[in-house]
């Protein structure tokens, strides 16, 4: 694999096209700073990093537990010891402030903004994969519940509009688009088989979520067939990395999602925390053809490194 820089500004997005076979991201979300975190479970993430080797790191909300300045702060502390690696952030809604009224209508994402990044839909390019973040927040109308809008939809859109055919186009966004199974929300995102026949639109060939504290790899056909029957979205949701909020079946469990991106392939890694063997351990494997190929397990690496 080859490692790209972080890239952002569309403009100049024609100069990099020397892109890897396959590039690999390493998928976390809700780590919850502040009491749920479990700096012993977040250690252990670090110290697998390097043995993963990913290109990219994607973050996929709810960084904190109550969207405080020393919350984030440890969480910025956090991130920056992943070194070089290109990271893609984005907020969840436990970051924004939930009690503090004033700051929730009028301010809702200035600590995020300072500390952690000023972009709340950042775009990322890395090897042969195009990442476009969406904040699915909705501070001012839903509690806990996410929201995409339009323009956030047209963001999208004109971020994959000059990407090269080849090139794997992947939404993250903290909310979900597929309902959780186990009696965990059983209800998707408002408004997700809008973003979906969008995405489509888009060739958008995966969506990265958090929220649920559970994990779901599958697709969005499973939920809304649509007039879209022929492909549909992979959808990968993330449990939490780092926290004791595990709901379902990852109840008081930690997980994270290791994603390769081959020319024909995409595969996902489930990784589990192994508390008595103190790692993380690959526990399941999805391969998924890309759009448009015929089916190549071989072609996305291993993607089943043990840690
Ligand atoms: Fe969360
Ligand atoms: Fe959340």
């Amino acid at each position: 694999m080859t490692r790209q820089v972080l890239y952002k500004g569309l403009s100049a997005f024609s100069s990099i096209c020397s892109m890897a076979m396959s590039t690999r991201i390493l998928h976390i979300s809700d780590l919850h700073f502040g009491p749920p975190f479990m700096p012993t479970v977040a250690e252990v993430l670090l110290q697998s990093v390097p043995l993963l080797n990913p290109d990219a790191i994607v973050v996929s909300g709810d960084l904190t537990q109550r969207a405080k300045r020393h919350q984030f702060e440890s969480a910025r502390r956090f991130f920056d010891r992943f070194a070089d690696i290109p990271m893609l952030v984005i907020p969840g809604n436990h970051d924004v402030a939930l009690y503090r009224i004033f700051e929730r209508l009028f301010r809702p994402h200035a600590l995020y903004r300072e500390i952690i990044h000023p972009d709340l839909n950042p775009v990322l390019q890395v090897g042969n994969v195009m990442l476009v973040g969406l904040d699915s927040t909705a501070p001012r109308s839903a509690v806990s519940n996410g929201r995409l809008h339009r323009h956030q939809l047209r963001h999208c859109e004109e971020a994959f509009a000059n990407v090269p055919e080849d090139m794997t186009r992947i939404v993250v966004a903290h909310h979900h688009f597929a309902p959780g199974h186990d009696k965990v929300l059983d209800v998707a995102m408002p408004g997700s088989r809008r973003a979906i026949d969008c995405f489509v639109e888009q060739k958008v060939e995966m969506i990265l979520g958090g929220h649920l504290h559970r994990s779901y790899i599958g697709n969005s056909l499973d939920f809304f067939p649509g007039h879209h029957r022929e492909r549909g979205v992979i959808i990968v949701q993330c449990g939490t990395t780092t926290s004791s909020r595990g709901k379902g079946r990852e109840r008081d469990e930690n997980t994270f999602n290791l994603i390769d991106a081959g020319a024909k392939t995409l595969t996902v890694t489930h990784y589990l925390y192994f508390e008595e063997a103190g790692e993380f351990a690959p526990v399941s494997k999805h391969s998924f053809p890309r759009q448009g190929q015929a089916f190549d397990p071989g072609d996305a690496g291993s993607g089943s490194t043990s840690t």
